[in-house]
Formats: structure tokens, sequence, C-alpha cells
């Protein structure tokens, strides 16, 4: 009698060209997975850690048409079935605030459901939601956001997100897993490369007078929580991510500091105040220039708010997992990523 062979696990990575979903590729193929890399680019950026600069046989790139469902549909309808699908493109930086709905909410909501009217549900359909969905926790007293706090995001790019789960749990048979991580650093990262290189040249602005609480998830810790959560058996539920500690902004400040060895560094606490007007004119500059800008009314939102400490016990009950990298630790790695690929 012919033993049956054990199959590779076949999955659609969306946002493939992106911070996270080039790694999770990246991470999926070296576990020897088929990965169809979900990405409007005709190759993968080559920023990426591996040295090599062949497309892998186990790899299939697809420009999935999220806007219109009937498209989308046929090309679903044109591929194999995806065992698994995590969805991570999203728009995380827009100069026209609708945008955030059309790409967050919309576009997944419609690759969801195509998945369903084609009778290709994946086992398990992973969506990267954000710790923004939530918004952050209160400021008195400063206690960590947990999973029962009361969704209540400050922007317009939180608010998509939220709109996305809620409609994501009402797609009838999806078996949908929701990830609200914090802030991801790591080798690939260009949104806390600012900080760091500002850190280097001797500057370290903070925003607001008072201290802000952080929480950050290394990005090897969230690709290894994907996997995990992939293969388990749960499904249905929606989890907060980071790494257990809670840290200070001007904690986080020192600790770049103390890494590149600057003796002095000029840290400077912006007032809330001025930082709105700041963001104001990038908003402005943004909507003349038709290009996203770094701070904007959305983004000063999300920085003024003094406390995105957060509990992750549900996921630690859950799936036994604590993201193990601590802030120091990860770094070390991803300053020395910068380093070796000239990013610093
Ligand atoms: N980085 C963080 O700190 C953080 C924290 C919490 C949650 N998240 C979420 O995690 C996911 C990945 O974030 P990231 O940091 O990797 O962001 P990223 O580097 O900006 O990558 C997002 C990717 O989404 C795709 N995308 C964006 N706009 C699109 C559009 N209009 N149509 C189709 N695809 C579009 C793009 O993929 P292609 O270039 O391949 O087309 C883009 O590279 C996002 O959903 C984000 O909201 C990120």
């Amino acid at each position: 009698m012919p033993t049956q062979q054990p199959t590779t696990p076949t999955i659609l990575i969306t946002g493939a060209g992106g911070f996270v979903g080039g790694r999770l590729v990246e991470s999926a193929l070296e576990q020897g997975w088929t990965v169809w890399a979900g990405t409007r680019r005709s190759s993968l950026p080559d920023n990426n850690r591996s040295d090599s600069s062949t497309k892998p046989s186990n790899l299939h790139l697809i420009h999935l048409d999220y806007e219109h469902p009937e498209h989308l549909q046929e090309q679903i309808a044109q591929a194999p079935r995806w065992q698994y699908v995590i969805h991570c493109a999203g728009l995380t930086r827009s100069v026209n605030p609708s945008d955030y709905a059309l790409v967050n909410t919309t576009y997944t909501l419609n690759l969801a459901q195509a998945l369903m009217d084609t009778g290709k549900a994946p086992d398990k359909f992973l969506f990267m939601s954000s710790l923004e969905a939530i918004g952050p926790g209160d400021d008195d007293p400063l206690n960590p956001i947990t999973l029962n706090s009361p969704p209540q995001p400050v922007s317009a790019y939180g608010r998509s997100k939220l709109a996305a789960e809620e409609g994501l749990k009402t797609i009838k048979g999806l078996p949908w897993l929701i990830l609200r991580p914090t802030g991801i650093y790591g080798p690939g990262d260009k949104d806390y490369l600012a900080m760091a290189k500002l850190v280097k040249s001797g500057l370290a602005p903070t925003l607001g007078l008072t201290p802000q609480r952080l929480s950050f998830l290394y990005v090897e810790d969230l690709v290894e929580l994907c996997w995990l959560a992939l293969t388990s058996a749960v499904s249905g539920k929606t989890w907060l991510v980071a790494h257990p500690a809670i840290v200070e902004d001007r904690d986080y400040v020192d600790l770049l500091q103390d890494l590149f060895h600057k003796h002095r560094v000029l840290k400077v606490r912006i007032p809330l105040s001025l930082a709105r007007v700041v963001a104001a004119l990038g908003e402005g500059l943004g909507r003349l220039s038709g290009k996203s800008v770094l701070i904007n009314q959305d983004k000063y939102r999300i920085m003024a708010a003094r406390n995105w400490s957060c509990n992750i016990t549900a996921l630690q009950e859950a799936v036994g997992y604590t993201p193990p990298t601590d802030l120091r630790t990860g770094w070390i790695k991803t300053l020395a990523w910068y380093r070796q690929h000239g990013w610093l």
C-alpha cells in the first residue's frame, strides 16, 4: 500500500513587499513551505536577510486585485487553495484619511469574502491588525491596555483596522485569528530607523512633557508567533501582541544612546502643543505634495497618547507564548543588521 506523503503547507502572505510581510515570506520559505506572496511588486525587495538573488521554486508572486471583488474571485479561483492566509497588506501612512478605510477595511473584507465565495476557505485566516485598533490605555491610572479595554482608536488608521476586525467576525465560516501587535521593530524596518539615526546624530526628541509608556515587539518574535498560531487548533480569537516589558520613552532613548556608545545626546521633550502645530503643517505639506509624511494629524494623535503599554495574558494563556526578545537584545540585532546593510 502506498504511504501517504505529508504535504508541505501552502500559504498566502499579503503585503509581502513590506517589512513584516517580507520577513514572513522569508521565514516560510526557510521552512520549506510553498509561499504565494501577495504583492504589487514584480519582485520582492532585496533588502531582506537572504543572500540569494534567484527566486526560489517554492515562491509565487501574485498581484491580487483587492479593489474589484469579481476579479479578485477569478484570481483566487485560478490559484490553488491556500491552507493558511496571513493578510499583512495594510496602509500605515497616507495623506488621505479615507484611504485607510479602503485599504485596511474594504480590501481585507473583499479578500476574506472572495476566499469563502470561491470555496477556498483556508484552515486559518490571520489578520494583521494593530494595537491601534483598540487605542491607547488610560492616562490615569496608567494601566496596561487589555483585551477587555473598550476599543477607542484615536486615529483613522486604528479605526480602519477595528472595522476590518469587526467585518471579519461576521463572515460565516471564516476561521479567523486577529493579532494586534504593538510597534514592531527589527531588521528591515524604516520607521524606528529614523529615531535610531537621530540618537546616533546626538539628538533625541520625545513628544510630550510627561513620560510615555510604550511596548515593543521584535519582528522575529511576531513571525514565530504567526507559525505557532496558524498551526494551533485555535481560531476565532484576538490577541494583543508585545514583549511584556513596559518601557518609558526616555528609557528607550537611553538604551539607544548606550548601544551607540554616545557620551552626549541632547534629549528634548517637545510640548504637545508645538507637536500639534508641526503635525498640522506636515498634514498640509503632505496634501500639497501628495506624499505621506512622517508626522501628520493622525500620527500626532497616536504619538501624543501617553499609554501604549499592553497586557498579553490572553495570548500567553491561549498558545503559551511570550515574545522572548527584550528591547536590548532586539536592538543589538537590529543595529547590527542596519550597519551590515549600510542603513546606518
Ligand atoms: N510595523 C508596525 O509597527 C506595525 C504594528 C502593528 C501592526 N502593523 C500591521 O502589520 C502589517 C505590516 O506592516 P509593515 O510594517 O510591514 O508595513 P509596510 O512595510 O508598510 O508594508 C505594508 C505592505 O502592505 C501592502 N500595501 C500597502 N498599501 C497597499 C494597497 N493600497 N494595495 C495593496 N497592498 C498594499 C504593500 O505590500 P507590497 O509592497 O508588497 O505591495 C506594503 O508593502 C500592516 O497591516 C500594519 O498595519 C504594523
